[in-house]
């Protein structure tokens, strides 16, 4: 196991800005239900504390999402491993993410559920790495832009580790290599 991560957004950090995104959409969506659609696993944990931190009534939704080739190509080919249980046709949705990279799962899942009809349709991400863009994706709420690191923790993995850190970390570039 690698060594201790490198704090790079605080739990306390973490917490306030969620907070805020919070009054953000509470005070965009005044009528609910919003549906929650959060994309397993990095946006467990988010889902959990944002859902908390808006007032409007939501509904919880996951979905799950295997890309090939990530982050190396910009043809990464994508599927939808798991779908959602409910119709969004007529709703407000809000796709919740840990981050966004590339661009590309989340340029794919927007097409895949536009086709579905919602009223609405936004996203809602924690991190937003744009150096990294290789698909113009706009995402509506972003908790923070952070640079070209890798970061794990608050439900954001290196080889399925980290998940359950409280804060957000840059691994030591000899802890990746090292693996
Ligand atoms: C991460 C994240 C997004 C995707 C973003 O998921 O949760 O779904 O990558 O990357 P992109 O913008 O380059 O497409 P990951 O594939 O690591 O799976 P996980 O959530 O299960 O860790």
């Amino acid at each position: 196991m690698p060594d201790r991560p490198r704090v790079f957004l605080s739990e306390q950090q973490i917490q306030q800005r969620i907070r805020e995104m919070g009054v953000e959409i509470s005070a965009d969506y005044p009528n609910g239900p919003i549906y929650l659609i959060a994309i397993l696993k990095g946006a467990f944990v988010f889902l959990a504390d944002l859902a908390r931190a808006i007032k409007t009534p939501t509904r919880i939704e996951f979905m799950g999402i295997s890309s090939y080739g990530k982050g190396k190509t910009s043809s990464g080919e994508v599927k939808v491993t798991k779908d959602l249980d409910v119709s969004i046709e007529g709703h407000d949705v809000i796709i919740v993410e840990d981050i966004v990279d590339s661009g590309v799962t989340l340029t794919y899942l927007l097409h895949v559920l536009e086709q579905r009809k919602p009223k609405s349709l936004r996203i809602a991400t924690l991190l937003d790495k744009p150096e990294r863009r290789l698909r113009p994706v706009h995402a509506t709420y972003v908790g923070f832009h952070i640079p070209d690191e890798f970061v794990v923790g608050y439900g954001l993995d290196y080889a399925e580790d980290y998940r359950n850190l409280r804060d957000i970390c840059v691994l030591q570039e000899s802890a990746v290599s090292a693996e």
